[in-house]
């Protein structure tokens, strides 16, 4: 199916590909909630709004128009995000991975390139370098060592200039005490956002079995200083931009240095 002719606009598109009947099939919606907690319009708003995200960002910090982007979908999931880019580049210039191999049995029917993914990679799955690459929610999980071996294999997987944009999570995610947070008691938030306030990497590791001496995956919030001190080595950090279609979300834009 081709969707590069397609005069649609992007919020016509997002009906379409999370419409009732859309092209390419999609999850059911306990599985949307359970991978990105919504489903349905509320979800697909979201999904658009990011997609608008990445778009403006890369044509605006690399100067270049997204038609002739080589892009990854770093813990793509169910594919809902990637799906979106078939109405700009072909799908020889889409890439995806994950590390769950169930969850990519939804991107089978997406025109693209998707294999599983290291849970501690030292190098990403595919032998071709990316010109933008991004992460939803993603960031927003990983253990210390994790995200650190995450963003070395992102840093070797993108060209020279190449964007990185990945989301992380805000102080208010610790401080309003969602869903994931709730059963902490007062004393530990209070620890964690002590820990958050003083530029420290904060994670929650879930019960699950370590990977190289680290549980790889919980919930993390990541400071702005932590960023700034860390990531600057492989990145010039462009902008933290609060992302309006979810508060528990931040877009962390980045560029990989000379
Ligand atoms: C909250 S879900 C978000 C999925 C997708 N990015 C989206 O927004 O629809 C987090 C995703 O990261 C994947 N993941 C977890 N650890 C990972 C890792 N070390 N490398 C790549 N993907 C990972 C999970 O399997 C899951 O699909």
């Amino acid at each position: 199916m081709d969707f590069l002719n397609l005069s649609l606009n992007d919020d016509e598109w997002g009906d379409l590909m999370f419409g009732e009947s859309a092209p390419l099939a999609l999850p059911p919606d306990l599985l949307q909630t359970n991978w990105c907690g919504s489903s349905g319009k509320s979800l697909a708003a979201q999904t658009v709004a990011f997609y608008q995200l990445i778009k403006h960002s890369y044509e605006q910090h690399a100067g270049l128009p997204i038609k002739n982007v080589k892009l990854l979908d770093f813990g793509c999931g169910w594919g809902r995000i990637i799906r979106l880019f078939l109405k700009d580049i072909v799908p020889e210039q889409i890439y995806g991975c994950d590390v769950d191999r169930d969850i990519l049995q939804w991107c089978q029917s997406i025109p693209g390139n998707f294999t599983v993914s290291e849970p501690r990679p030292k190098t990403l799955p595919f032998s071709t370098t990316f010109d933008l690459i991004y992460a939803f929610s993603v960031f927003t999980h990983l253990g210390k060592e994790t995200h650190m071996d995450c963003l070395r294999a992102l840093h070797a997987g993108l060209r020279v200039g190449g964007i990185l944009i990945v989301t992380v999570r805000p102080r208010e995610f610790i401080s309003s005490r969602g869903i994931e947070l709730r059963n902490l008691p007062d004393h530990e938030i209070d620890n964690l956002l002590g820990r958050f306030d003083d530029g420290q990497y904060v994670h929650i590791p879930y019960v699950m079995e370590p990977v190289r001496g680290e549980i790889p995956y919980g919930d993390t919030a990541i400071p702005e200083q932590y960023i700034l001190n860390h990531w600057q080595l492989f990145f010039d950090v462009i902008d933290f931009s609060p992302f309006l279609a979810d508060p528990m979300q931040i877009s962390v834009i980045l560029r990989k240095k000379q």
